[in-house]
């Protein structure tokens, strides 16, 4: 289908079908969203991101987690842009690799140590590669859902793996501590580590906060067995706490996996650890051509400052207080049964007795004519460029849109389109 305010979005969209796998890979396919989402953007400035056919929107979902402190940041981008004038992939690092792992060291309290990548999964997988050398053990126990990357390990879709590349993993289920000892027991003495997500942001499922028994239990166990407690930060770091978010809950790992804001959009990654995690980290050989790069680091620096500085997070925090609260009321008021779960900093905003997403995938696809980009199975991300007004556009744009859905509500069919992709996985 194709329509005129997208005639641009669904013109690439066909040069795409020739020389892209499927059209689009990965998660940024729309195969999975309301059919009315563009997949082509051409400018992101601050909150909004504009589509190739200049249509602008408020973005809720942060490039899926990069954008913390708004599109294009002047003194971060500008950082970037003064060292990749002086140098960036050289034939070695320069001195900012120091001073971005030191200010990570300083600011994230288990690290003692910092490695530099550029993806969130070269970070898990180099994390769980460290674990395993450290114990000289294999098991790596996961919570049902967890996403940790594309790694043959970890990617949530097998096709082109090995049974052996995905071996000597058991799962668990999230916060529930009986299912995480059993889990322990059945990997005896070979139990390497726990990787579990501070968060649980599984797709398609309401997210969970953990409880601290739970994350203590995971400590506890590790500590018990001489494995290695990891924690997956990629998605939810600086988000919620500006440390590592079980630190906060007095159960530090180990080892930490961060990536997507800690250079607020440039490529960046980093895998952190404390002393019992030296010797694995140092005895593994991982390293990639673009890993040193110095412009993210530049990038990188900038956002630890402001990090440390920490007013940040209150900024996110009441601007996500605000929307949860204001979206609340406006649901409330249409008689909508709406729940919004997950961290108010990281939210998904999901419907009751809506298991195929039909009344999501409509409500979505309404606020996305006012404007509004949100996601209806994935969850979303603020950052500090939201203002009070972006706030009120949304809450006027769904004002409008639950008011649609009660109308439509009756005639709505199955969520074809999202059955149909996810048959195609
Ligand atoms: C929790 C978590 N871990 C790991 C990854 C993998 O990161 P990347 O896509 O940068 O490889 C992601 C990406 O979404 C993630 O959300």
């Amino acid at each position: 289908m194709s329509d005129a305010l997208h005639s641009q979005d669904w013109a690439w969209r066909a040069r795409a079908k020739a020389v892209l796998p499927n059209g689009m890979y990965g998660h940024l396919s729309t195969q999975m969203l309301p059919e009315a989402y563009p997949q082509f953007f051409s400018r992101a400035e601050g909150a909004m991101i504009w589509d190739v056919d200049g249509v602008g929107y408020i973005d809720y979902m942060c490039a899926f987690g990069p954008n913390l402190f708004g599109y294009g940041d002047r003194e971060i981008d500008d950082a970037y842009i003064a060292q990749l004038r002086v140098g960036d992939v050289m034939t070695g690092p320069s001195p900012h690799l120091v001073r971005l792992a030191e200010a990570m060291v300083d600011q994230v309290s288990h690290a003692e140590w910092a490695l530099f990548c550029k993806n969130g999964t070269d970070a898990t997988t180099a994390a769980v590669m460290a674990a395993r050398a450290a114990t000289g053990r294999r098991v790596i126990l996961r919570a049902h859902g967890s996403y940790h990357g594309t790694s043959p390990w970890c990617t949530p879709v097998p096709a082109g793996t090995t049974e052996a590349e995905r071996g000597h993993q058991i799962w668990f289920d999230y916060n529930d501590v009986e299912s995480l000892r059993a889990a322990a027991t059945e990997a005896g003495n070979d139990l390497a580590a726990i990787i579990g997500t501070p968060v649980n942001q599984h797709a398609f499922l309401k997210q969970q906060l953990p409880t601290a028994d739970y994350a203590r239990a995971a400590r506890a166990i590790c500590d018990a067995s001489g494995a290695m407690l990891i924690t997956d930060e990629v998605r939810s770091g600086f988000r919620v706490v500006a440390d590592g978010i079980w630190d906060d809950l007095g159960a530090p790992p180990d080892l930490s996996a961060w990536g997507k804001a800690i250079a607020n959009g440039h490529c960046i990654s980093v895998v952190l650890g404390g002393a019992r995690a030296r010797y694995g980290i140092e005895s593994v050989f991982v390293t990639g051509s673009f890993w040193f790069a110095s412009a993210p680091m530049a990038a990188g620096l900038v956002v630890m400052e402001r990090i440390k500085e920490g007013g940040y997070l209150k900024t996110i925090t009441e601007t996500g207080n605000r929307l949860r609260t204001g979206l609340d009321e406006v649901a409330a008021r249409h008689g909508v049964g709406f729940e919004q779960s997950g961290p108010v900093t990281m939210p998904l905003m999901t419907f009751t007795d809506d298991p195929d997403f039909r009344a999501g995938f409509f409500w979505c696809a309404e606020m996305l004519k006012e404007g509004v980009y949100l996601h209806p199975w994935h969850n979303m991300f603020l950052n500090t460029a939201m203002t009070d007004e972006h706030i009120e556009i949304t809450l006027k744009a769904a004002d409008k849109a639950f008011a649609a859905l009660n109308a439509a509500r009756l005639t709505l069919g199955p969520n074809e389109r999202l059955l149909a992709a996810a048959a195609n996985r």
